[in-house]
């Protein structure tokens, strides 16, 4: 069987599926093109002042990856300033924010693969798709070392099956591609300068350095509207991907477990670290740059441009909950990842205006709020009571097992 016959079956069974379920979860939702949806107010997300926000009003956008924890608050940003959001939905998760918070009632959803370029071709069409975010992927390294075809098809053929839609449809105005510092690879100084080539080794980096340069093939050789942004660590409220080192420190710190200090057999790993809302800043700008031809085909580090070293990040969150009597517990990686990262974030800076707004400390803040009041929620079915700095500390006091 083919790898895109295999596909293609996976997600017509999810697309039935989906289709009585959501109707339960979400009544409203719409499964194929809608008209205006008018947006509401974000009040749980921050305010981010952007120059561009106000020239999301009505204009057509397509989402790919928007039930993962990035397209989430990205879809949910886009529709404060009145986008009409059009999402393509791989996989779900019932408490994935777009779900839990209804945002998935306010889009029109398309439901299929990356990797089908007619599905992606009559998606673009059938809502005049003016901006494309093409976030889907295998985003997690110990997912994409355990199952590297799926991996190079979703992320490296999901992404050229976009690409080459689009160039297929015409018409579509601005491209964003979301790459990772990971397609670096290891590189032999730090911090990575968008110009070092490509090399990422493990399957999930080897992937995310492909479809980048796949992207840059497409903006160079046809001139396709595309700007590539290279992410480090994203964390904040609503990941669900609990093998990270955020969401899985702060759970096992409230379960009255050790934190997991996960070391290669060369050290301690460092990464640099990006808070979500600056991130959905990062997309939205660079969308705004493709305005001009000149930034057609430009790549743009994104990150706090500081580097912190993983215990680092377990000390601050055990800090924040008041638990750093708790010593974490080492665990040497089952395969060798990249050992250090770093970005330099001038280029972002200059050419888009853009600046990361928190500090590692501030979001690291309003992230453990968000997950102690999730596995509060969780626990006992009611949002806590009291502040959110009282939660944080009450939760490991009262959980944690001395
Ligand atoms: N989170 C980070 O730290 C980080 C850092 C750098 C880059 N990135 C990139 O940002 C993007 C989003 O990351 P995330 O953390 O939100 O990931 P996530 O795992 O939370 O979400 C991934 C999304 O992709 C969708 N998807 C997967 N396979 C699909 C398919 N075949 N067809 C359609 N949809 C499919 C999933 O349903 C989900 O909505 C990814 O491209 C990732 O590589 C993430």
């Amino acid at each position: 069987m083919s790898g895109r016959k295999e596909t293609g079956e996976h997600f017509s069974v999810i697309r039935s599926s989906l289709s009585t379920e959501f109707g339960r979860l979400v009544g409203a939702a719409k499964f194929s093109s809608a008209p205006h949806r008018k947006a509401e107010a974000m009040s749980h997300l921050p305010a981010q002042a952007s120059a561009s926000e106000g020239s999301w009003s009505g204009r057509s956008v397509l989402v790919t990856g928007a039930s993962g924890f990035v397209g989430s608050w990205l879809t949910e940003r886009l529709l404060g300033c009145g986008a009409d959001v059009s999402i393509i939905l791989g996989h779900w998760h019932p408490e994935s924010p777009l779900v839990d918070r209804g945002t998935i009632a306010r889009v029109s959803v398309h439901v299929g693969t990356v990797t089908d370029v007619e599905f992606l071709s009559s998606a673009l069409q059938k809502d005049a798709i003016d901006t494309v975010f093409h976030l889907a992927a295998t985003a997690l390294e110990g997912a994409a070392y355990q199952n590297p075809y799926g991996t190079f098809e979703t992320n490296t053929r999901g992404t050229y099956s976009l690409l080459e839609a689009c160039r297929l449809i015409g018409g579509v105005n601005r491209i964003v591609i979301a790459s990772s510092d990971k397609a670096y690879g290891k590189a032999s100084a730090l911090p990575y300068i968008e110009d070092m080539p490509l090399a990422g080794r493990n399957p999930y980096d080897a992937s995310k350095s492909c479809a980048d340069l796949i992207s840059l093939s497409y903006a160079h050789s046809y001139g396709l509207p595309v700007a590539i942004g290279r992410f480090g660590n994203i964390y904040g409220g609503g990941d669900l991907n609990w093998s990270r080192l955020i969401p899985n420190t702060v759970r096992r710190l409230y379960a009255g477990q050790r934190p997991v200090h996960r070391v290669s057999q060369n050290g301690e790993y460092s990464r640099d670290f990006l808070h979500v809302s600056d991130a959905v800043d990062a997309y939205l700008a660079m969308a705004s740059s493709l305005r001009s031809s000149a930034s057609y085909g430009q790549a743009y580090n994104f990150a706090s441009g500081d580097e912190s070293t993983i215990e680092e990040v377990i000390r601050e969150i055990s800090d924040l909950m008041n638990a750093g009597h708790v010593a974490p517990e080492i665990v040497y990686s089952p395969h060798a990842e990249i050992q250090n990262q770093q970005l330099s974030i001038e280029k972002a800076k200059v050419l888009l205006q853009w600046h990361p707004s928190h500090s590692l400390r501030s979001g690291l803040e309003s992230s453990v709020d968000w997950y102690v009041s999730y596995l509060s929620k969780r626990a006992s079915g009611k949002d806590p009571q009291g502040e959110p700095s009282a939660r944080r500390i009450n939760a490991v006091r009262e959980n944690f097992a001395h």
